[in-house]
């Protein structure tokens, strides 16, 4: 059992609840930043009848000021953050040429802008203590790119870029940085998409079926442990065999 400290962005959502909940039945303390105090504090008591404890700390992600103090709150509750997960992530899907410059702000604002918004603060102690582990949720539409997703392609694909360069910045100082690409999760963000296109998209995954979310916490967990130490600048496919680039 581990006793680190967790912070996972958009730890509400499919995906992230997974992640959280892995984590604390693992031992570490685990936090979350949320928007919505209503809907944050009936999923944290939700996790707490689950028995898992997850702390809450306000704070939207996709500006700077807000993700700084959100920062400082978690580190007040549960102490030094040793492991980020930049998880939050929002779709605003739309041909290219159609477009609005608010849809393509949001999805950049909130999927990549975020992950310098959150390490930013967080990377000088890691520093300091000589040890992190951040880890980014990238997209399998960041590597092969998606009809309709100019914008979140765009940030997908720039969080693994942030990940190759801040993983040789500190090396050094143990802190491993690591992108998980997930493929299309059984979640409410895939539910939204038309159903046509959806089972179309199905129909394109060697495995058959969406992918569950604790089979991207799973993969998460694999880069956070002592042993992982030599693997950073990593990009894992978690996608059902959807796309098998390398
Ligand atoms: N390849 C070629 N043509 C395609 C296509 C594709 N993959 N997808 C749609 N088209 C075609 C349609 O057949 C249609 O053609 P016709 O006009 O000849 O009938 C045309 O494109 C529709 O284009 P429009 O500009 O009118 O598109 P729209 O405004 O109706 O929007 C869309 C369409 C929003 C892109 C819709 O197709 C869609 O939602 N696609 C899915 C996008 C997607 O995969 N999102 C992932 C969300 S989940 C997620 O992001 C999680 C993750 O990380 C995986």
């Amino acid at each position: 059992m581990t006793s680190r400290v967790a912070l996972v962005t958009g730890g509400t959502g499919g995906i992230g609840t997974a992640i959280c909940r892995r984590l604390a039945s693992a031992g570490y303390k685990v936090a979350t930043n949320y928007r919505s105090e209503d809907r944050a504090r009936a999923w944290q008591a939700q996790m707490r009848s689950g028995g898992h404890d997850i702390a809450l700390a306000k704070g939207d992600v996709s500006t700077y000021a807000e993700a700084e103090a959100m920062v400082r709150d978690v580190e007040q509750q549960l102490g030094p953050i040793d492991v980020l997960i930049n998880n939050a992530g929002i779709t605003r899907d739309g041909t290219f040429h159609k477009m609005t410059p608010d849809q393509w702000q949001e999805v950049i604002n909130t999927n990549l802008n975020s992950v310098f918004n959150v390490t930013r603060p967080v990377i000088e102690g890691m520093r300091t203590r000589k040890w992190g582990r951040i880890v980014q949720i990238s997209s399998i539409n960041g590597q092969k790119g998606q009809y309709g997703q100019a914008n979140y392609a765009a940030a997908k694909a720039g969080m693994h870029g942030f990940t190759i360069s801040l993983a040789q910045e500190n090396a050094r100082f143990g802190i491993t940085v690591n992108t998980v690409s997930p493929g299309y999760i059984g979640t409410d963000m895939v539910m939204a998409v038309p159903e046509d296109v959806r089972n179309k998209i199905i129909a394109q995954i060697p495995t058959g079926r969406l992918g569950d979310p604790d089979e991207i916490a799973y993969a998460v967990s694999f880069f956070l442990p002592d042993e992982a130490g030599w693997i950073t600048g990593a990009n894992l496919s978690a996608n059902g065999g959807q796309y098998m680039g390398w």
